[in-house]
């Protein structure tokens, strides 16, 4: 068992990692119901973990009901945060409510936002059942839906009371879901921590079999690391939390250019941007070519795309340049690029001429 605390002041609170948690959520969650109902929002494929999360809360003798909305990227909608809000209100809901989002990241950022106007801002605390949600969006407050014009652009920084974290609930994860959360853990070695990347070299493999230790170890890691960069920079105005984003911009482009579906999930291409990062800081000889490799190397030896065929992308350099630009990153017709002077060294640059980036997207690949 690992607690973290994500310093914030009056909004500060703790993360938990245990396995076996969510079987005891009920004793860990009764300080905050104080007597008061606990509404559950949750998705259709999450049965087992909402019985398990009722049963425990049930059985302390908090209230439960729940909302369970349709899984998938769709519901972080205008009409399901309407749903979800009126089916919030009907409960009578009070401003100091806790709600629990227990779900992946799409829960997370639609339970979030909804906490963040309900009432002018209720409680919420999250249960995150995806390793991406566990080590990433369920902590640090970024809450969104996505509108027509772009995903995350309606949104709120809303804290939330509490995380709990079960890595047992991982093990009904599909393989492919939990090497894409895998990319953010790697995310957190290669931003300021070589050692942990060379823990994630050692580990990797075991941890996406399914060691439990070493998927503790990695999730109290990233946690720490990620409340660590959020209490420094909580609203991403410093330039801290923007570290966060390693390889989005590239991986930004390629998923806007596979349509943002199942043919490249969040963190495939997040891997193959972190991949594409090292390599272009390489090439503008920012760098040890060496490191980009081993970057490389370790994203492959998992099963992650690395570079632009492995993401399954074969499109020019202006054309994914061209998705850059629609990034909503964009300030002032710059683009600011997470780029890296080695394992560990990663910095932000508001310089970087997106015609050389277009000119080595065209002319990277690396061997098979
Ligand atoms: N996922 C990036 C952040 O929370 O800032």
């Amino acid at each position: 068992m690992t607690s973290v605390h994500v310093a914030l002041g009056t909004r500060g609170y703790d993360i938990l990692i245990e396995a076996g948690a969510l079987a005891r959520s009920g004793e860990l969650l009764a300080p905050l119901a104080k007597g008061r109902p606990m509404p559950i929002v949750t998705d259709a494929n999450l049965k087992a973990q909402l019985n398990a999360l009722r049963e425990s809360l049930n059985a302390v003798g908090i209230e439960t009901q729940a909302i369970v909305v349709p899984a998938g990227e769709g519901s972080k909608s205008w009409e399901m945060l309407a749903f979800v809000m009126d089916r919030l209100l009907d409960m009578g809901i009070e401003r100091s409510d806790h709600v629990i989002a227990l779900g992946g990241g799409v829960i997370g950022d639609l339970v979030g936002f909804a906490a963040s106007i309900l009432k002018r801002g209720c409680r919420f605390v999250q249960v995150p059942t995806s390793l991406l949600a566990q080590v990433d969006s369920s902590v640090g407050g970024k809450t969104a839906i996505n509108t027509p014009a772009g995903k995350n652009l309606v949104g709120a920084f809303h804290q939330p009371s509490f995380v709990l974290i079960d890595p047992l609930v991982l093990e009904t994860l599909p393989p492919r879901e939990l090497r894409s959360g895998y990319a953010e853990v790697v995310k957190y070695g290669l931003i300021d921590d070589a050692g942990f990347f060379a823990w994630c070299e050692a580990n990797g493999e075991a941890l996406l079999a399914g060691d439990i230790e070493a998927r503790e170890v990695a999730i109290a890691h990233s946690v720490a690391a990620k409340a660590r960069i959020v209490a420094e920079d909580e609203r991403e105005t410093s330039g801290r939390r923007a570290l966060l984003n390693l390889g989005h911009t590239f991986g930004h482009a390629l998923e806007a250019e596979t349509g943002f579906s199942d043919r490249l999930l969040h963190g495939e291409a997040v891997a193959a941007g972190m991949a594409l990062a090292y390599a272009f800081s390489a090439s503008e000889g920012l760098c040890d070519p060496a490191d980009a490799d081993r970057v490389a190397a370790h994203l492959k030896a998992v099963g992650l795309p690395h570079d632009l065929r492995s993401a399954g992308v074969d499109a020019s350099g202006a054309t994914l340049v061209a998705h850059m630009r629609h990034d909503k990153k964009m300030e002032a017709g710059t683009l600011p690029f997470l780029l890296t002077r080695g394992i560990g060294a990663t910095y932000l640059d508001r310089t970087v001429s997106l015609d050389r980036v277009a000119a080595f997207l065209d002319s990277h690949t690396v061997p098979a």
